[in-house]
């Protein structure tokens, strides 16, 4: 596929702060005048939403880990036929909260599903599109979880052991694909987080 733009993931664990550095990146390249757009997953078009809703209802106490995969990857799926695809063949900057990787660290690491198979259904699902960047923030689980909203979804009901797992797969991806995925340590305001999102922003545009 001949897909012009770039594409930036912004990826972490509950309460990493990754979604208020994605709209300040949008923000950023807005104001420079870049064609750019921010999308999160799961959702980013109207089904996707729905499929996010499905994902994130507490009520939904008795999903199994294959239908929560499957959810997450069809999710993406439309997103990317719908959404990325389009904008990247239009040369455009699409900055997405969450993606594959998140997938693997949450369905993968933290549930257990095989990692092997789901980056076979991610190929499947992403069209083999990968981030030209992904900036991982990286918070220590609790001091995240704190942070995080007081009314809990679905996934961040679950206990402590299973978001240490998350964290501890984002940062074995990270050592896994160094030059696609940079991390950033969440301790400092987030003006000084935004300086290092830029820096790595800038360098790939
Ligand atoms: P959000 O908190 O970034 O809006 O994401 C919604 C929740 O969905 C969050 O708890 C992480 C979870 N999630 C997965 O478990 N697997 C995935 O593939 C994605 C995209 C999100």
């Amino acid at each position: 596929m001949d897909l012009k733009g770039k594409f930036i993931t912004f990826e972490g664990s509950e309460g990493s702060g990754k979604s208020t550095q994605a709209a300040l990146a949008l923000e950023y390249l807005k104001q420079r005048n870049s064609p750019v757009m921010l999308v999160r997953e799961p959702g980013g078009v109207k089904i996707s939403e729905r499929i996010r809703g499905l994902l994130l209802d507490v009520k939904n106490t008795g999903m199994g880990d294959e239908c929560e995969t499957l959810l997450y990857m069809a999710a993406r799926a439309q997103m990317v036929k719908e959404a990325l695809v389009p904008a990247l063949g239009a040369g455009k900057i699409v900055l997405c909260d969450r993606f594959l990787d998140s997938t693997i660290a949450y369905q993968g690491f933290g549930n257990g599903v095989d990692v092997k198979f789901i980056k076979e259904l991610g190929s499947f699902a992403t069209k083999s599109i990968k981030p030209d960047l992904t900036i991982l923030f990286d918070i220590e689980t609790q001091k995240g979880l704190a942070r995080a909203n007081a009314r809990k979804d679905r996934i961040e009901q679950r206990p402590l052991d299973y978001h240490n797992r998350v964290r501890q797969g984002y940062l074995t991806l990270a050592r896994e694909h160094p030059q696609r995925i940079k991390v950033i340590t969440v301790d400092a305001d987030k003006e000084q987080i935004f300086k290092q999102v830029k820096t790595l922003i800038d360098a790939v545009l």
